[in-house]
């Protein structure tokens, strides 16, 4: 007999691309993660999305040819999310920009990883894309280690690139894996 610990464990992470249906579980996952107000740019104030806009990137973002955006599932639920942006300039065709989330409860239970090794497959069969780039907090410590682990490597670092409420600044790193 599984114990509680093991079955938790093995409870299967499912990546897939997103489909239009996602779309509400999306945004308001996106909305609880900026409303934690440390791991992105926007406040949850400046975030305009809805449902209706996140279905359409959805759509728009797989069926480009360097773009996607997926989710990851446990139990059926949506827990996670990631969106490879690919350029839409000749000269920028081959960057994917790549934005990742995972709900707040299962944080450490390798969804995350699940996630970026999908889409880091995924860019790599790709034709097109050769190069995966992000922007993280460089105080993001748990971003930045599962980055660094999957072999991005850090490429500049923006001192006081952003100003928080209080006046205090923070710095941004710029990582890439080529792929
Ligand atoms: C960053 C994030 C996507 C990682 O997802 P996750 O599901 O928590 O990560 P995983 O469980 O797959 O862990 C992967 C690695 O992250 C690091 N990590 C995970 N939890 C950690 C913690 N509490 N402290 C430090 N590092 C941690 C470890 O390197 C870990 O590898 P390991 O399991 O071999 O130790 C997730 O924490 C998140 O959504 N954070 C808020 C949003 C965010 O910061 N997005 C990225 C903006 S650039």
């Amino acid at each position: 007999m599984r114990t509680p610990a093991l079955a938790q464990k093995v409870t299967p992470i499912l990546i897939g691309n997103a489909l239009d249906s996602d779309a509400a579980d999306v945004v308001a996952l996106y909305r609880r993660t900026l409303e934690e107000g440390a791991w992105f740019i926007t406040y949850p104030d400046e975030f305009r999305g809805t449902e209706q806009w996140q279905a359409k990137i959805i759509r728009e973002w797989n069926t480009e040819t360097n773009s996607r955006f997926m989710v990851a599932r446990v139990d059926g639920q949506i827990v996670g999310a990631i969106s490879i942006t690919g350029g839409n300039k000749e000269r920028t065709h081959h960057v994917g920009n790549i934005e990742v989330f995972v709900a707040q409860d299962v944080r450490g239970r390798g969804v995350g990883r699940a996630l970026m090794a999908a889409a880091i497959l995924w860019a790599q069969s790709n034709p097109i894309l050769r190069k995966l780039g992000l922007h993280v907090f460089e105080d993001n410590t748990r971003a930045v280690a599962l980055y660094q682990q999957l072999g991005f490597v850090v490429e500049g670092r923006l001192e006081a690139e952003f100003q928080e409420i209080d006046g205090s600044f923070r710095n941004d790193l710029v990582m890439a894996l080529r792929v």
